[in-house]
């Protein structure tokens, strides 16, 4: 069966920029947008051009730069932003003008101070002018998830007469849930004359942590495409993350059969990318691109990774770009991950050897939260006068997955690194507490569930 095609458009450039601490300079936004392109989104928000003479370069440098996605500019529903998008975006290969007006009664009433018929007509005016200077034109009803459904349909026909081509669906306040946003967006295609022809598209914020869920089920009821953000940053709480979303369409295909055009490997690369420029880091257990989304700590957990993978992960970490998973060294890790472990910093045990490595191991690690690399060099010369070391040749080749932080990896890194026991860790005549006696490999399984 064939299945349906879901256009991403990514507007971290645009709304993700409007989260606190993440603007852009023309420079960064510009590298952002060429990694955007890596990873295949449909179309890149660039900017709001009318926003600041930065915002209208940004989005002019990367219309020139990225031939391959469509690059849209945001402007409100008046002639001055209009013109000025399309001055910034004319010289794309495949140019869209965004414009949005607010149509919930609370919007019209406090912000714009405008009749819904003063609405009605200032949206069709503006996509009107925006249609006659760009074919590709999307119209977003802002706070269309607080609007009167049956006033939402009057003004989306409007602008669909009026030549929008996509009718983009904002549930700009993060307040709706997945099977009322689902419901109206299948009465928008019953009620709204002419949407045959348009792609509808949903735009979630975060305000509930629903913005993926609520994009899921809009994309369930018939939208095409989807609006979302790398590392899910956005205005307040944020926008649906883009990884996560794509994700979710990769890893469960029978509840969500639809293509995108992304290369999911490029999806944690354009991660740190992100966190590099703006200096924001993403939330250690964040899904897909977090820290920890492929690390391991729990015996059970490590124990069921190291014999097969699929026990405790439901997508590789090198699909999303992630280079391998880790197994974290802590004190919920059994002896099978600490000897896989010891094997990679080039040491094999005999079992008794083994046990006693452990037995100092889950003291210290009682002590400190990761038992780090040098830790363990350090246990294992206090434990065993002659060491079983695995010849060299294998050893230098042995990248480091386990290590807590990614990027701290190879042997060389800390084979000359000097030893930090805490101070008052027993490295002589260790005390057999009960819980380094309770492991045993059966209890490895049992452990940290
Ligand atoms: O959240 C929102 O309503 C927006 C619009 C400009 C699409 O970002
Ligand atoms: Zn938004």
């Amino acid at each position: 069966m064939e299945r349906a095609r879901i256009r991403v458009f990514d507007t971290t450039l645009r709304d993700g920029e409007q989260s606190p601490g993440c603007s852009m300079n023309v420079h960064e936004k510009l590298r952002l947008a060429r990694q955007l392109d890596r990873v295949g989104v449909d179309i890149i928000e660039a900017g709001f051009p009318i926003a600041s003479d930065g915002d209208f370069e940004a989005v002019q440098a990367i219309a020139a730069a990225l031939r391959r996605p469509t690059i849209a500019g945001l402007a409100r529903a008046c002639s001055p932003d209009i013109e000025r998008a399309w001055q910034a975006l004319k010289g794309a290969a495949f140019p869209r003008i965004h414009v949005f007006l607010a149509t919930s009664d609370i919007h019209l009433k406090y912000k714009l101070r405008i009749s819904r018929q003063q609405c009605l007509e200032q949206a069709r005016d503006s996509v009107r002018l925006a249609k006659s200077l760009c074919t590709d034109v999307e119209f977003s009803p802002e706070d269309a998830t607080r609007t009167d459904p049956e006033f939402l349909c009057q003004v989306l026909e409007a602008v669909v007469e009026a030549g929008a081509t996509t009718l983009n669906i904002p549930d700009t306040v993060g307040y709706t849930m997945p099977a009322e946003f689902n419901e109206l967006i299948h009465s928008i295609r019953r009620r709204v004359r002419g949407i045959e022809g348009v792609t509808i598209s949903a735009h979630c914020h975060n305000d509930l942590g629903l913005a993926v869920a609520n994009s899921l089920a809009a994309i369930a009821a018939g939208a095409r495409q989807v609006e979302c953000t790398i590392n899910g940053i956005g205005e307040r709480a944020g926008n649906a993350s883009l990884e996560e979303i794509v994700m979710a369409m990769r890893v469960r295909p029978d509840l969500h059969p639809y293509d995108t055009g992304v290369v999911s490997s490029q999806l944690f690369p354009a991660s740190q990318l992100l966190s590099e420029i703006t200096g924001v880091p993403v939330q250690p257990n964040k899904a897909i691109i977090g820290r920890n989304a492929f690390a391991h700590e729990a015996g059970i957990h490590q124990d069921g990774v190291l014999k097969n993978p699929l026990t405790y992960e439901i997508m590789t970490p090198q699909s999303v770009g992630v280079p391998d998973s880790k197994l974290v060294l802590g004190k919920h890790s059994g002896r099978h991950a600490l000897s896989l472990r010891c094997e990679q910093l080039g040491y094999q045990f005999e079992r008794r050897e083994l046990d006693e490595i452990y037995r100092r191991f889950v003291l210290l690690a009682d002590q400190i939260k990761n038992v780090q690399d040098h830790h363990l060099l350090q246990l294992i010369r206090e434990s065993c006068g002659r060491s079983q070391r695995i010849p060299p040749a294998h050893v230098e080749e042995v990248t480091i997955a386990m290590a807590a932080a990614a990027g701290q990896s190879r042997i060389s890194d800390y084979s000359s690194k000097p030893i930090a026991l805490p101070n008052d860790f027993p490295t002589h005549e260790l005390p057999r507490n009960s819980m380094a006696e309770h492991h045993c490999e059966q209890e490895d399984y049992l452990w940290g569930v």
